[in-house]
């Protein structure tokens, strides 16, 4: 990212061994060798003062988004453009005839910069304003269904034998092939409509110096404090947001944010960031996400900054294989998102994110949430796998491995249905 730092200043001015730079960071899998550590408390100011009330919360949780904003994700800046829609596609008739579908382009102008990025929307056709799933897609807006009518994504995407992407290019051989990943069908069945956009279009994924995306549309020179790729995401979540409502069709009280693995992290940021996100999913987001960084299980703080080094801001190398002087650590950020539902899910397969790691942060974001007098996750032992366990914090573990399957949807559309869907 954002070259700025070269390594030898890094290690003059934050004090980090040399040794550090040349060292492998192997993954560890083994409990007993997670490290003993103590959890930054979210109910106690850095003075020292407890948090008793909700007000007092308010306080706190500024303290604690701050820490996040500095030393983890980066600064976003604050957005004074406009947005310009312009429909690319409709059909009245989608999904067997129960949906609507529109693609939209929507143009973020900042002055003289731009930024274009495609919504693919899918409405139930409903009287009334409907609750709504947002996220973003992997593979291009193209691959979420096999419908004939979605446009091929033109933007950068990350080559894939798979799915016939050579040269950073999609094709047609892309079409409906995260289908199974957004259960679009199920979702208009069950009343909820769906928005998503492809992340490309917002940051594309690779280390190009702070340039492009959304980065492009700013003049600012970035600093080891400035938004890195996730930041950049979650902000684009928010330009959506900005969108939809605008919309008559979306209920803009009953948006549920949504991501997997890189975008669940992004999903977590976006939900903190943003109050107007009714409810956050995060599916398998790991390191950075959901699991909590102190423990160094799998994927540690210092490997994911040295194979996405676009994705945090420059700060959070201080804390490579350093985890215990973060500030923060992640079940704070889950917090940051109370008293809104959240749902948290792992995969037994997928040790790399670290599934006890996610389920021991909503344990330690409960307290927060119980401020507020909701129940947060009701349980304090990690449940069995294919389980589900909810309060105002879900959580489960699936049998599997890393991806998002019709059983992780179902459990997210209970979710929904209880806390978004019957919510006045
Ligand atoms: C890598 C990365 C994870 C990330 C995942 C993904 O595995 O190490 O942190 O969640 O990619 O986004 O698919």
């Amino acid at each position: 990212m954002k070259k700025l730092i070269c390594p030898l200043v890094m290690v003059l001015c934050l004090g980090i061994p040399a040794k550090l730079f040349s060292q492998q960071f192997v993954a560890n899998y083994d409990e007993s060798k997670v490290p003993e550590y103590t959890l930054p408390d979210p109910l106690v100011f850095d003075d020292g003062r407890k948090v008793k009330t909700v007000r007092a919360w308010e306080k706190r949780r500024e303290e604690i988004y701050k820490k996040f904003e500095a030393e983890v994700y980066g600064v976003s800046p604050e957005w004074e453009g406009q947005i310009i829609p312009s429909e690319l596609s409709s059909s009245e008739d989608a999904l067997g005839g129960k949906a609507i579908r529109r693609e939209l382009k929507l143009t973020l102008k900042n002055g003289d910069r731009s930024l274009d990025m495609i919504m693919l929307l899918y409405l139930p056709k409903s009287e009334k304003p409907v609750p709504l799933f947002l996220g973003y897609n992997f593979g291009g807006n193209h691959s979420v269904t096999d419908e004939p009518g979605i446009l091929i994504t033109t933007s950068w995407i990350r080559n894939n034998a798979a799915t016939g992407i050579t040269e950073n290019r999609a094709t047609e051989e892309g079409r409906g092939k995260g289908a199974s990943s957004w259960q679009a069908e199920e979702l208009i069945k069950r009343g909820y409509g769906l928005a998503t956009i492809y992340y490309g279009d917002v940051d594309p994924d690779y280390d190009d110096g702070f340039k492009n995306g959304v980065h492009g549309l700013y003049k600012d020179v970035p600093d080891a404090g400035s938004w890195g790729s996730i930041a950049g995401w979650a902000w684009g979540l928010s330009r959506a947001m900005d969108y939809l409502e605008t919309l008559e069709t979306v209920d803009p009280s009953k948006v549920i944010v949504i991501g997997h693995s890189r975008l669940g992290k992004t999903a977590l940021w976006a939900g903190a960031s943003d109050e107007r996100f009714a409810m956050v999913i995060s599916n398998n987001s790991g390191c950075g996400g959901a699991a909590l960084s102190r423990r160094a299980y799998g994927e540690t703080v210092g490997r994911i900054n040295t194979s996405f080094p676009h994705w945090f801001c420059d700060n959070f190398n201080k804390y490579n294989e350093n985890e215990k002087m973060l500030p923060v650590d992640q079940h704070q950020l889950l917090a940051l998102i109370a008293p809104r539902p959240v749902y948290v899910a792992s995969a037994a397969d997928d040790r790399w994110a670290d599934p006890r790691g996610e389920f021991l942060s909503c344990v330690h974001a409960s307290p927060v949430y119980r401020l507020f007098k909701k129940e947060g996750i009701p349980v304090t032992e990690m449940p069995g796998v294919n389980s589900p366990v909810s309060g105002t914090i879900g959580y489960h573990i699936r049998s599997g491995g890393h991806a998002v399957t019709p059983f992780d949807w179902q459990q997210y559309l209970d979710f929904a249905d209880k806390n978004i869907l019957h919510k006045p």
